[in-house]
């Protein structure tokens, strides 16, 4: 199983952060949704979770396998949770999906990232600069750089650029 790691990033190369007066684009919503329905499944962590159900209540999503990694919460009603990003992937893999997309929060995806469980990135870069944020980290203890290869990019209109990328083992 390949497991995908979609984020927006802003220009500055911090990871895009949304709230109530700085609300996702429809760019990225529109491109998170079309990879969500062609994997079948995401990984989400807790807090982005629960953002995402207080927005739209989850409607969007039916039919979909989501996963919740969380350390605290066992029991989510309508989705599966689980207590580590490794058990995610056993749980997707068991269930015969192809690809695992991992949606984020920071947290989440460091985790994944940290823990070398990521096969391919796909960025989108946001027409936006950001003051201070968050960052993408790989192992710091294991790297200071890793290449990667750049598989496509693509416009998705109104500024936002795609990267996807592949990520040796
Ligand atoms: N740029 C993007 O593409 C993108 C995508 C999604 C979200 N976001 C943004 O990200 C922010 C939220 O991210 P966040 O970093 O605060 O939270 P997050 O990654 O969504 O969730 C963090 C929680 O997930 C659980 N978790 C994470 N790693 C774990 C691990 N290795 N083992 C067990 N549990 C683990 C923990 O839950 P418990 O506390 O329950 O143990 C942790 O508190 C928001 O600003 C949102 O807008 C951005």
């Amino acid at each position: 199983m390949k497991t995908i790691l979609w984020a927006t990033l802003t220009g500055n190369g911090n990871y895009a952060q949304s709230s109530s007066n700085n609300p996702p684009k429809k760019e990225a919503l529109g491109d998170f949704a079309a990879h969500a329905q062609a994997a079948g499944n995401f990984i989400v962590g807790r807090r982005t979770f629960e953002g995402m159900q207080a927005s739209n209540g989850g409607g969007t999503f039916a039919g979909m396998d989501i996963v919740v990694v969380s350390a605290s919460v066992k029991e989510i009603p309508g989705v599966t949770v689980v207590g580590s990003p490794r058990e995610a992937l056993s749980y997707l893999q068991d269930r015969g999906y192809q690809t695992a997309l991992i949606s984020g929060g920071a947290d989440l995806h460091n985790a994944f990232l940290g823990q070398g469980l990521v096969d391919e990135l796909i960025f989108n870069v946001a027409p936006v600069l950001e003051g201070k944020g968050l960052n993408l980290l790989i192992d710091t203890e294991k790297y200071q750089y890793k290449e990667v290869e750049l598989l496509n990019f693509k416009s998705l209109g109104s500024g936002f650029i795609q990267l996807h990328y592949a990520i040796g083992h």
